[in-house]
C-alpha cells in the first residue's frame, strides 16, 4: 500500500496527472489523418500473435499457432495496412521493426505477403528487423529470412544452461541454440543479436559468467540481456508470486549484470541501452525506442505525440472487426505535454545518452528548464554527465535510474497488459 502511494506520488510529480486513464474512445479516420499530417517520419511495428508453444514466464500477446488463423490475420493484415496508406501518405518510414510473439511461425503462411503488401503501401526507408525463435532457424528458413529483406534479426537464445532451458520450458538444449545461432552468425545479415535472460531461478554468478563468455565466442553482434520479470498474469508470475525483497532483488540483478558487462566491455561490445551491449561499428538492432510509430496487428500499439492507442489483444476480435470494416482500435489516452515529455524522457534514458537539443526542437522549449535541476542533482552523485547538450548516463546511473523508473512504471504494463488480454474490448484501464 505504501508503495502504491509512492508510486502515484512520483507518477504525479512526472506527468502532472492523479491518474492514467485508457478508454475506448476510438479515434476517427480523420483525426488519424489529422495527427499524421503533423508528423514527419514514423517507425513501424507489425505485431505476429503466434509461438509453438507457450512459455510460462512471457508476458507477450500470443496464442498457439494455427495455420488457417495465420492465413485469416494476414488478410486482416493487409487490410489495416490499406486503411493506413492515405493517412501515412508519403510520410517516409524510417523503422521498420516484426515482433511477436514469433514471427519466424509465418515464415510458410504469408509474412512475404504481409511485408509486399506494406512495401506497396508505404514509403519504406529502412531496413527489416525481425525476432525468431531458435528452433526455426534451420539453412531453408535463413534463406527464406534473407530473401524477404530482414536485416536484422533477433534469436530468442534465453539461456546458455541446460537446467535453465529447462525451468524456462524452452524445447531445445543449449548445443542445438549455439548450432543456430552458428548458422545465422554464418550468414550475410548485418546484425545478430540474442536475447539472454539472467537473474534466473537459482542461478549463480559463474553460470553467468560461462554464459557470458560463451556469447563472446559465438560472435553475435548485439546481446539484450533482461532479468527475468515475473509478471503476475503469467504462469512464471503466479507461481513465483512469493513475497521477494524488491531491493534485495535490485542488488542481485545489478551485480548479475555488472558480470555481463565487464565481459562484454572487454570483449569490444558498447551500451546501446539499458540492457543491450552492440560489437563497436554495427548498427544496433533495436526499435522500441522509436519516437513516432504506428503498430499493427493484435495488440499493435501507437504512438503520435499526443495520443497512444493500442489494438485490441484478442487474435479473433481483431481479424472479425477488420472484416466487419469496423476499427481494431480498442483503447486510447490522450497524452498531455507533460506526459509526452515524460514519455521522451523515460525512453532517452533507456536509450543511455540523449541530446537536450532534441527536446528543444520536439517540445520548442528549453530541457535546462524542465529537467535541469534534475539532471545536476544526477549529474552530482555521479548517475550521469551532464554536457552542454549531450547527457551520458554512467553504467551505476544507466542501472539505478532504470531501476527507480521501472518501479512505477511495471505496474502499469502489468495492469495494461493483464487487463487486455482478459477483455477484448475493455471500457476503460484505469493505472
Ligand atoms: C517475443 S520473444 C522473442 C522471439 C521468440 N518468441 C522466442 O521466444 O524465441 C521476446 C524476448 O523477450 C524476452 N522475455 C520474454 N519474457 C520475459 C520475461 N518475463 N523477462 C525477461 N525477458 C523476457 C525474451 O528474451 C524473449 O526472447
Ligand atoms: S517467449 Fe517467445 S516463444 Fe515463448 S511464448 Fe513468448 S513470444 Fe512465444
Amino acid at each position: 500500500m505504501v508503495s502504491d502511494f509512492i508510486r502515484k506520488k512520483i507518477s504525479k510529480y512526472f506527468t502532472g496527472q492523479d491518474e492514467i486513464v485508457f478508454c475506448d474512445n476510438i479515434p476517427s479516420y480523420g483525426m488519424l489523418t489529422e495527427k499524421f499530417s503533423n508528423i514527419d517520419e514514423l517507425g513501424l511495428y507489425l505485431h505476429i500473435p503466434f509461438c509453438d508453444r507457450i512459455c510460462p514466464y512471457c508476458p507477450y500477446n500470443k496464442e498457439v499457432y494455427n495455420e488457417n488463423k495465420a492465413w485469416n490475420y494476414v488478410d486482416a493484415l493487409k487490410k489495416e495496412i490499406e486503411s493506413y496508406a492515405y493517412i501515412i501518405g508519403n510520410k517516409p518510414v524510417t523503422s521498420f521493426y516484426i515482433g511477436g510473439g514469433t514471427p519466424t511461425t509465418m515464415l510458410k503462411t504469408g509474412i512475404n505477403e504481409i511485408i509486399n503488401h506494406i512495401y506497396k503501401h508505404f514509403k519504406m526507408d529502412c531496413n527489416i528487423h525481425m525476432e525468431s525463435h531458435p528452433n526455426h532457424l534451420t539453412t531453408e528458413n535463413l534463406n527464406i529470412l534473407e530473401a524477404i529483406g530482414v536485416k536484422h534479426l533477433s534469436v530468442g537464445v534465453e539461456s546458455l544452461q541446460d537446467n535453465h532451458l529447462k525451468i524456462l520450458e524452452r524445447p531445445y538444449t543449449v548445443i542445438e541454440a549455439k548450432k543456430s545461432i552458428e548458422r545465422a552468425v554464418g550468414r550475410n545479415f548485418e546484425c545478430i543479436n540474442i536475447d539472454y535472460i539472467f537473474d534466473l531461478p537459482g542461478q549463480t554468478p559463474s553460470e553467468i559468467e560461462q554464459a557470458g563468455n560463451d556469447i563472446v565466442k559465438l560472435g553475435v553482434d548485439q546481446v539484450a540481456t533482461y532479468p527475468l520479470f515475473r509478471f503476475p498474469y503469467t504462469k512464471l508470475g503466479k507461481k513465483f508470486d512469493e513475497k521477494r525483497n524488491a531491493v534485495n532483488t535490485m542488488f542481485r540483478r545489478r551485480k548479475f549484470l555488472k558480470i555481463i558487462e565487464d565481459i562484454l566491455y572487454d570483449s569490444n561490445y558498447t551500451r546501446s541501452s539499458v540492457w543491450a551491449f552492440t560489437k563497436k561499428g554495427v548498427d544496433k538492432y533495436c526499435s522500441v525506442t522509436v519516437p513516432i510509430y504506428l503498430g499493427l496487428g493484435a495488440s499493435g500499439s501507437s504512438y503520435l505525440k499526443d495520443i497512444f492507442y493500442v489494438n485490441t489483444f484478442s487474435v479473433s476480435e481483431y481479424i472479425n472487426a477488420i472484416n466487419q470494416g469496423k476499427s481494431p482500435i480498442a483503447l486510447s489516452i490522450d497524452l498531455s505535454e507533460e506526459m509526452q515529455m515524460a514519455g521522451w524522457l523515460y525512453w532517452r534514458i533507456y536509450e543511455t545518452k540523449f541530446k537536450k537539443s532534441d527536446f528543444q526542437n520536439r517540445f520548442k522549449s528549453s530541457f535546462d528548464d524542465k529537467y535541469g535541476k534534475q539532471m545536476k542533482m544526477l549529474n552530482r552523485m555521479g548517475y550521469l554527465k551532464n554536457g552542454e547538450d549531450q547527457i551520458k548516463l554512467s553504467d551505476k546511473g544507466t542501472y539505478w535510474i532504470h531501476a527507480f523508473e521501472d518501479y512505477f512504471s511495471i505496474n502499469y504494463i502489468n495492469k495494461l497488459w493483464g487487463n487486455s488480454k482478459s477483455m477484448a474490448w475493455p471500457e476503460k484501464i484505469i493505472l
